[in-house]
């Protein structure tokens, strides 16, 4: 499989094939301006350093590389649903496109030296038991001076889709202490701990659990980060919510892949469609939204 992804895809100096841990095969990428790894399982960003910093994103050293099972970092897509089914609480959290190995179908190096890579996943007997919908779904993701990542969901179905979804982005952290998160001031958000509704006053403070849905936003966030001296911006576009997460001890102890102190070195925050930014998508249509990462 990796021979034939590499004679069909394969870019010379640039993008090569190679299995990653649980002999997941994964794309490496290697540009001017940055290298990054994208894994099949779940078409799911683990790596992205732009040239001569460190990983702009987070993988828990914990993290299953399993089959049917989600890596824990890096970028997971949330698709068709976000967080717990709505009605069944034996369906993956968090939907099935984490879960399931995705094709490649072009890889490109683009006239401004990035390289742009599509995946696909489509429909099948497995998800149709999950979600009965027949869907096309397409992640690009374009890797140079930022990281871009833009899911693309068409329905092929005769019924419409209500989709709810996540570019569920992981950043590493020098120290909760020493990052503040800009951006989100004047925006209301639903806390999902109380899940009581509040206006953000002042850029959030990490320093205990966060799970806040930030609604009706527009603007970038900053990650502004004095341990590790740089700032991470986090675009998006036809998405307008950000969740905000980070487990804190607790939760970091009940998740089995998840080490009891990595809390201190990620923050979650997430390009997401939920609540009144819900996907409604009509047969025979097609809807995106993407999130782009930069140093600033
Ligand atoms: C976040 C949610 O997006 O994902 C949290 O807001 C959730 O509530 C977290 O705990 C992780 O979810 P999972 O399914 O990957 O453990």
């Amino acid at each position: 499989m990796i021979n034939q992804l590499n004679r069909e895809y394969g870019i010379d100096g640039v993008l090569r094939f190679e299995l990653g841990q649980g002999a997941i095969p994964q794309a490496c990428i290697t540009t001017e301006f940055a290298k990054a790894v994208v894994s099949l399982h779940g078409a799911q960003v683990l790596s992205y350093v732009p040239s001569g910093q460190q990983d702009i994103l987070w993988v828990s050293h914990k993290s299953h590389f399993e089959e049917q099972t989600a890596i824990r970092g890096g970028i997971p897509i949330c698709w068709p649903w976000f967080n717990a089914h709505p009605t069944d609480a034996d369906k993956p959290s968090h939907g099935f496109a984490r879960l399931m190995d995705w094709s490649v179908v072009s890889s490109e190096l683009t006239d401004e030296g990035d390289v742009s890579i599509c995946f696909a996943l489509e429909s099948s007997d497995e998800s149709m038991r999950l979600w009965p919908y027949r869907f096309q779904l397409t992640c690009w993701v374009r890797v140079g001076r930022a990281l871009r990542v833009e899911l693309n969901t068409s329905n092929l179905s005769s019924d419409s889709m209500r989709i709810s979804a996540a570019l569920h982005s992981y950043f590493a952290i020098s120290d909760p202490a020493k990052v503040r998160l800009y951006g989100l001031e004047n925006t209301r958000f639903i806390d999902a701990l109380s899940t009581k509704e509040f206006v953000e006053s002042a850029p959030p403070v990490i320093d205990r659990e966060i799970d806040r849905v930030y609604l009706e936003h527009t603007d970038d966030c900053l990650i502004a980060d004095a341990g590790l001296k740089r700032t991470i911006c986090v675009s998006k576009s036809n998405s307008h919510s950000v969740v905000v997460w980070n487990p804190w001890i607790d939760k970091s102890r009940r998740m089995r892949d998840f080490g009891n102190d990595e809390y201190k070195n990620m923050i979650c925050v997430e390009t997401v469609k939920i609540y009144d930014d819900i996907m409604e998508i009509e047969p025979g249509t097609h809807q995106s939204f993407s999130t782009t990462i930069r140093l600033v």
